[in-house]
């Protein structure tokens, strides 16, 4: 796989997420075995950062990347976050000095290493000014403990005071096909020298084209976070197929997947993304790691970034409280 830079730090240009193995999208119990084996398939394919966050399950999710890669930690760029996580009382998104020095310990134990090589700050905290979360995760970094920093969701002026403390290597935020705001956030990244890690690079699955109907979102568990997001609710979720049809206009041409070409207008972006797609399956993790071989013409380029904005916004009202804009 050709490879990406996030500040100083090389990636595989295509990353995997975890979350989906235990939170968010599946309910409890999810098949633990295929998921590692996934992880597994996705190193042999030349993935090298490996997304997962305190938050996910919350810790389960840590404890099974953990297991994933004993014998082959060294293989990986290992990230995670803490932040959303309070082991100090003080309740949803918590960056305080106190809250990082035990949410570190906490994540290496269940990873099993001695170092996390990308620590993301997972929301940023209203209550911390940013140069104190900062200034703590600089002191992991002299220890060790911590090789790189990064912000999620964090808009323009916290990344600017942030990096001016110590140097933040990537943000992860929120881009794809149809959620574009970050296309104003990256000027600012590439004057400081910033990498952007794009989650939810498949819009949670929608653009792949796999979910076509609303009984299709009905047969999910209930705890599936879909479920209330404001894009695949209702008239939203028929509407929005009309997207999904544009890309699977180009994927036809392209001879490639719905997903594949997702993934590829992202690549086609700057070799200073990473899109981080999250699945459970060794399947759906082969034809993911194929976008890398999808080569898109600039009129396909053109096309895609043409395609109508969609029907919703891309998180619920609350969820939205804790993303900077
Ligand atoms: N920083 C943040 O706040 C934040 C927020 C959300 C996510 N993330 C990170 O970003 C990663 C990716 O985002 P995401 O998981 O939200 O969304 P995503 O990657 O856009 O989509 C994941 C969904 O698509 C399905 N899928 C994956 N590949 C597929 C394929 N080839 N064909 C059909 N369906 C496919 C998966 O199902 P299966 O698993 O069943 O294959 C899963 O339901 C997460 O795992 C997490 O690490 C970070």
């Amino acid at each position: 796989m050709r490879t990406a830079k996030l500040g100083d730090l090389e990636v595989g240009r295509i990353g995997l997420g975890t979350m989906g193995m235990s939170h968010g999208y599946t309910g409890a119990g999810s098949d633990d075995a295929e998921s590692i084996r996934t992880i597994h398939r996705a190193i042999d394919l030349g993935v090298t950062l490996i997304d997962t966050a305190e938050v996910y399950g919350p810790f389960v999710n840590e404890e099974l990347v953990g297991k994933a890669l004993a014998g082959r930690r060294d293989q990986v760029v290992l990230a995670t976050k803490f932040g959303l996580v309070s082991h100090t009382g003080a309740g949803n998104a918590d960056s305080s000095p106190d809250n990082i020095r035990t949410a570190v310990e906490g994540s290496l134990r269940r990873l099993g290493t001695d170092h996390i090589d990308l620590y993301y700050q997972h929301r940023v905290d209203p209550k911390t000014p940013i140069e104190d979360t900062m200034g703590v995760l600089a002191e992991l970094v002299q220890q060790g403990k911590v090789r790189h920093i990064g912000l999620s969701e964090a808009w323009i002026d916290t990344v600017r005071r942030a990096h001016a403390v110590h140097p933040v290597t990537a943000l992860q935020s929120e881009f794809s096909l149809w959620t574009r705001d970050q296309e104003e956030m990256l000027p600012v990244l590439r004057e400081l020298g910033i990498g952007l890690v794009a989650y939810s690079p498949l819009g949670r699955g929608f653009l792949t084209g796999a979910l076509r109907s609303v009984a299709d979102l009905d047969a999910l568990d209930d705890s599936d976070f879909r479920k209330n997001n404001p894009r695949f609710t209702g008239e939203n979720f028929e509407r929005n197929l009309r997207l999904v049809d544009g890309v699977r206009a180009v994927a036809d041409q392209a001879g490639a997947t719905v997903g594949q070409v997702a993934l590829a207008w992202l690549l086609a972006q700057g070799d200073d993304i990473v899109p981080i797609p999250g699945t459970k399956r060794v399947s759906r993790v082969e034809e993911n790691v194929g976008a890398d071989a999808v080569e898109l013409t600039p009129e396909q380029v053109a096309t895609l970034t043409a395609l109508p904005a969609p029907e919703g916004g891309h998180h619920t009202e609350d969820q939205m409280q804790l993303i900077e804009r």
